[in-house]
């Protein structure tokens, strides 16, 4: 469920019309509904009855006071760069509760993981164990170490966001792990904390999430047999959301699953959900520039694949919507954007809105991996984030400027 409805012919997010935000603040832009990110936070948080830590996976959705909404709701944050801590201690996340993910993260951002007193680094191969003992070393401190095993699952997704295969470049091979495990344990600056495991995104089944679970907890057994004690067992993030016909698990089915699945290991989960959280929770709200037929129908608006980059890069759906409901229907063709790239499309063969100048569009489901992935692409600003809090709305990021596109760029004399 979310908030973005009509009301008479009128989209409206929560309680203010989108029309009237697109006349403060101009197109595009990203609007997220304050409401929707609690429920659903709120919804997966209270789904699991164990000992357990929901980490939101700032890839997906980075903005400081998105990432403080969920701290307030008890949360915290998985990263996967200097960067993204950055955001999370600045959002005032505790360090407590944030989980370092990602295979290649270098020693100048292990060494501010460690200042910052994160609860663990979830470390992907023996290199990087060798580069945190290191660094740990240097600065006179344990670092708290799981390791991501790869199960060798397939999560039956796009291939691009299938990470627990055998072939995917992440993790420790899980056959390989124990080895790993029992090195990390003598050495002198590690403490073994925890196991970890991520098998993909926009999962739409339970099954690779519990066959995974049951690979993971046979290796628990067999490390606590060696006396390494696991304190967590980090299950990543990956539930799917509906942006078409999926039919995902709902946060009970997902959690019971698990729960079943995992009995008693005395282990405390983390959690790292992303899209499940933020995807239905926001739009991209993009006005119509011009129409016209070429060997089909084209609708051009004002954001492109530079604003939101998952239809061109996996194809993916994203619902349009009018934000005026005149009852003008649909028809076949492309919604595509301003990008001298013929990849450059929101919709392509699709039904989409009858549309005249100077309408606007929604693109549905675009909260998760939309923002975070938009780039400066064809020199174009990147677009305002706006937060819908019942009848009010807060800009949570400016439209950039020209200004700030070539800040750092110098002519050399
Ligand atoms: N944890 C780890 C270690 C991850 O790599 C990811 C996502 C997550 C958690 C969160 O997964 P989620 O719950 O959001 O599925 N750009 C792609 C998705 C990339 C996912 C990358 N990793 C897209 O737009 O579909």
């Amino acid at each position: 469920m979310n908030h973005f409805n009509y009301k008479n012919t009128l989209l409206h997010c929560e309680d203010v019309a989108i029309t009237d935000i697109a006349a403060q603040v101009g197109t595009p832009f990203y609007l997220y509904s304050k409401a929707t990110l609690s429920r659903h936070f709120q919804a997966f948080d209270s789904s699991f009855s164990v000992p357990h830590i929901t980490c939101f996976a700032a890839k997906s959705c980075s903005n400081i006071a998105i990432l403080h909404l969920f701290a307030t709701l008890g949360g915290g944050t998985d990263i996967v760069s200097g960067g993204e801590l950055f955001r999370a201690l600045t959002a005032g996340v505790a360090p407590g509760k944030i989980v370092y993910s990602g295979v290649g993260k270098s020693r100048d951002e292990l060494k501010y993981g460690l200042e910052s007193g994160i609860l663990m680094f979830n470390v992907e191969s023996e290199q990087e164990l060798d580069a945190l003992q290191e660094v740990a070393s240097s600065l006179g401190v344990k670092a708290p170490v799981s390791f991501r095993v790869n199960p060798d699952v397939d999560p039956k997704t796009h291939a691009y966001i299938s990470t627990g295969m055998a072939k995917n470049k992440f993790g420790v091979p899980i056959a390989d792990a124990l080895a790993v495990y029992k090195r990390a344990a003598s050495m002198k600056n590690i403490a073994v904390v925890g196991v970890s495991c991520h098998i993909g995104s926009q999962l739409t089944d339970v099954a690779p999430f519990v066959e995974s679970l049951a690979k993971v907890k046979k290796f628990i057994q067999r490390l606590q047999e060696a006396n390494c004690t696991i304190k967590y067992l980090d299950l990543g993030g990956g539930l799917g959301i509906t942006y078409d016909a999926e039919e995902p698990p709902a946060p009970l089915a997902y959690a019971r699953a698990l729960e079943q699945e995992l009995g008693d290991l005395g282990c405390t989960l983390i959690l790292e959900p992303g899209r499940v959280i933020v995807g239905n929770a926001g739009i991209l709200v993009t006005k119509v520039l011009y129409t016209k037929q070429g060997g089909k129908k084209f609708t051009i608006v004002d954001a492109g694949m530079n604003d939101l980059a998952r239809p061109s890069l996996y194809g993916a759906y994203h619902a349009i919507l009018p934000v005026e409901d005149r009852g003008q229907g649909r028809e076949l063709g492309d919604v595509v954007g301003p990008i001298c790239e013929s990849g450059d499309f929101l919709a392509r063969d699709k039904e989409v809105p009858i549309s005249r100048q100077n309408d606007l569009l929604a693109v549905m489901s675009a909260g998760a991996y939309g923002f975070t992935m938009s780039s400066n692409y064809n020199t174009r600003p990147r677009v305002p984030e706006v937060l819908v809090d019942g009848s009010t709305f807060h800009i949570i990021r400016k439209r950039e400027t020209r200004e700030m596109m070539i800040a750092g760029e110098m002519i050399p004399t």
